[in-house]
């Protein structure tokens, strides 16, 4: 781990894509290929109430702490031309937190939207959000529904945000919008795969490469559940609101470590159909 060592900045070239690095930042800078980065990462952000109490603090002081985190994550990404980022920032099972959690979690993402516009226009990033937003309160619908009229244009990274979101709900909501298209043209033959993917939420963008978990829980909780078929899955010890750029940097190198084969063989690996590589000639 790389966690102690020093903090002190590092000036590079202005035309660094990020620009600034901290030592730390630039060592592991260097192991990264920037012609190998995941498409698409999604983002468990877990473990800010663990930050919170380790303070003796609110919970609710470790979503807002949270936050800066997105905003690193969000900027460090879309300046890495990675084409889509996806953060679950409220399940469909956390409306089981108490109701005080639950409206400072609205309001913080209100607020977010708000005092991150620029940032966001700035970056050229287009927002969109996965979940059953009818559902959510309506200053939040309505905030939602500006976020992606007012980025609708950008060109740059797309930034979801999971809100309301489960991935069985949404797999069954694709469901159901598939059999609605169908009783409009009464069209019988059976679904697809690709069908599928074309009534989820994601519709459009290429599935998670990166799956990222924070604050060491092995589980995927319901996100992303089809999408994540064959992405990489990183967890790390680290809380939420401590995942700054030098452990996401950490993770696109990580990433880049794995070998995916897709239930296929490693290229080159001796095959019952290539005898000359099994001999090792
Ligand atoms: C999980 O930590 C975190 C959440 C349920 C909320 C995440 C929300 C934010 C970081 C707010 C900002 C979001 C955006 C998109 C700007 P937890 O409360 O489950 O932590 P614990 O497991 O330690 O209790």
């Amino acid at each position: 781990m790389l966690h102690n060592k020093p903090q002190k900045s590092l000036h590079v070239a202005a035309s660094h894509p990020l620009g600034t690095l901290t030592a730390e930042e630039a060592y592991i800078w260097e192991k990264l290929d920037l012609t190998r980065l995941p498409r698409h990462v999604a983002v468990i952000m877990d473990g800010n109430g663990r930050w919170a109490q380790k303070r003796h603090l609110p919970r609710i002081a470790g979503h807002r702490s949270g936050t800066q985190s997105a905003r690193t994550t969000i900027e460090t990404c879309a300046r890495l031309k990675i084409e889509a980022l996806t953060l679950y920032a409220f399940s469909v099972e956390n409306w089981r937190r108490p109701k005080t959690e639950i409206d400072f979690l609205m309001q913080l993402l209100r607020e977010y939207l708000r005092k991150e516009m620029p940032l966001i226009q700035k970056n050229d990033i287009r927002m969109r959000f996965l979940g059953r937003m009818d559902e959510l309160p309506a200053g939040v619908q309505k905030d939602v529904r500006e976020a992606m009229e007012k980025t609708a244009g950008n060109k740059g990274m797309v930034l979801c945000v999971a809100l309301n979101y489960g991935g069985r709900a949404e797999i069954v909501d694709a469901m159901n919008s598939i059999l609605a298209e169908r009783n409009g043209n009464g069209a019988s033959s059976q679904v697809t795969e690709e069908q599928l993917s074309r009534h989820l939420y994601t519709d459009g963008l290429p599935d998670p490469d990166l799956l990222i978990r924070t604050s060491g829980e092995m589980r995927v909780s319901n996100f992303l559940l089809w999408q994540i078929a064959y992405a990489e899955i990183f967890v790390t010890e680290t809380l939420w609101p401590d995942f700054n750029r030098a452990r996401l940097l950490e993770a696109l190198v990580e990433f880049q470590k794995r070998e995916r084969r897709y239930g296929g063989i490693r290229e080159g690996e001796p095959s019952d159909e290539n005898p000359a590589r099994a001999a090792g000639h």
